[in-house]
């Protein structure tokens, strides 16, 4: 048996929360490998609509256990919050989610340190959600974070203040940062903690190998997406974990030679939320139109997302990096707005036509695009691939044919019904 991996391939908000919940039926454990409440999974079902941070996206289901793996950074507070949200619904969480002992928890003084790097960056800032993400994974690397299982220790109090007074020291460096409602943050942090406690904290790298031996299936969740990735997205722009599939053996103990499918999503267009390059990026009403139909705002911070076309450099370069063996198309509805499609095949840098990132994004990259006719018909209330028009199967089978992949799902809106599969 194998683990399954589904991960974004262009700047996250690709979809994942949605398919993953589709998915779930299939499988017996949904565990997430990396990232923390900077993601927000988005699953759509009758009347509910949720948004998830922490938890992964099978937790609606009854089939499976859903797994917070090593490598992700967690918030009590934000858990908690996650965690009465399923309560008011009556999902039964302690019975379907286990947390990894070595996840790293973030502190209230790490949100405020990445707020103090940000405001000092000023107009270089990243962007970042402000989650606490990046010197959360700094302390990891650092060899001096907090890990869950610190929680279940008798001086847990202790070393929580001492990470606590270095980070107060950190943050007095910064100029004209004044540290406010810290006691009200850490209180609510602690009931967090006791929270957590009470669910079932277990060695996820032994937890997974033995479900592994049972012949469970497993489906590795990923959040943000492959161009975020901290060794290969658009650095410095980018979140500190690595999102690609990589990611999926480090961040739950998965050996390489245990990953079996690797499901890569993407938009029918692209979009980005935060600074940094964005080469196809629109600036005109094609990109008002798919930031409107497509709803385009965070699902975690609500802030606009920036829209553009399909990157083929970039996807193919997605492709690569995780060993993708399965595309899911998601969002095709949308470019039902738009009368043109285009997609970006090469790049234009200087002059030379290129197909490879170049080391630095921020150059001056010129997008060469294909254009192809829009289907100008609404696509959501389609069930079967002998329903879409023809021109969305062009679409397809262009993109199926430049990436070397097949497309096995296309989905057509946000409800987990609105979803059709190509094999
Ligand atoms: P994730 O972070 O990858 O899970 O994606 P998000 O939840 O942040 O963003 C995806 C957004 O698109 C959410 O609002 C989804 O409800 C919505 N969505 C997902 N699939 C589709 C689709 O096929 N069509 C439309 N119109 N919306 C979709
Ligand atoms: P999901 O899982 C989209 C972006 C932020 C910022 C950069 C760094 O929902 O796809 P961070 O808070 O990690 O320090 O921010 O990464 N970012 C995301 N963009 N979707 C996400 O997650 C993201 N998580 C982080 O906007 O540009
Ligand atoms: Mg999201």
């Amino acid at each position: 048996m194998k683990v399954d991996v589904l991960l974004g391939l262009q700047w996250g908000d690709e979809g994942k929360g949605k398919i993953v919940d589709v998915l779930t039926p299939n499988y017996k454990v949904i565990a997430r490998f990396q990232g923390g409440p900077n993601a927000g999974h988005t699953l759509k079902f009758k009347e509910h609509k949720h948004v998830l941070h922490t938890i992964p996206s099978g937790i609606f289901r009854d089939n499976a256990v859903n797994v917070i793996g090593n490598g992700v950074v967690i918030d009590p507070i934000i858990l908690q919050k996650e965690l009465d949200a399923l309560a008011k619904l009556n999902v039964p969480y302690k019975d379907r989610l286990v947390v990894s002992r070595k996840a790293h928890l973030i502190l209230p003084t790490h949100r405020m340190l990445d707020a103090a790097s940000e405001a000092a960056k000023g107009k270089d800032k990243i962007g970042s959600t402000l989650k606490g993400i990046g010197p959360t994974y700094m302390d990891k690397t650092g060899r001096n974070g907090l890990r869950v299982g610190d929680i279940e220790t008798a001086n847990f109090n202790e070393t929580y203040s001492k990470l606590k007074e270095k980070h107060l020291q950190m943050l007095s460096k910064f100029d004209g940062f004044v540290v406010e409602g810290l006691g009200e943050m850490e209180t609510t942090w602690m009931k967090g903690i006791e929270l957590l406690r009470s669910l079932t904290i277990v060695n996820s790298e032994y937890f997974l190998s033995a479900e592994l031996e049972k012949e469970h299936p497993i489906l590795a969740e990923g959040a943000q997406g492959s161009l975020l990735d901290i060794d290969f997205g658009s650095y410095p722009f980018v979140t500190s974990s690595n999102t690609i599939s990589a990611g999926a053996c480090t961040g739950l103990g998965i050996a390489p030679n245990k990953i079996g499918e690797v499901f890569g999503i993407f938009k029918a267009y692209c979009t980005r939320v935060g600074s940094g390059p964005f080469p196809t990026e629109l600036f005109d009403n094609d990109g008002e139109i798919l930031g409107k139909v497509g709803n385009e705002f965070g699902a975690t911070t609500g802030r606009p997302r920036r829209c553009g076309w399909v990157d083929l450099p970039a996807l193919k370069y997605a492709v690569m990096l995780n060993g993708v063996t399965k595309l899911i198309m998601m969002k095709a509805d949308v470019l039902s707005a738009v009368d043109t499609i285009k997609v970006c095949t090469h790049y234009n840098i200087n002059g030379d036509i290129v197909e490879e990132l170049p080391f630095d994004i921020n150059a001056n990259i010129d997008p060469v695009y294909k254009e192809f006719p829009s289907w100008k018909i609404d696509l959501t209330g389609m069930h079967s691939v002998n329903e879409l028009p023809v021109e969305l199967t062009n679409y397809i089978e262009y993109l199926e044919n430049e990436l070397q992949i097949p497309i096995v799902i296309v989905s057509v809106g946000p409800d987990r019904e609105q979803t059709i599969e190509r094999i």
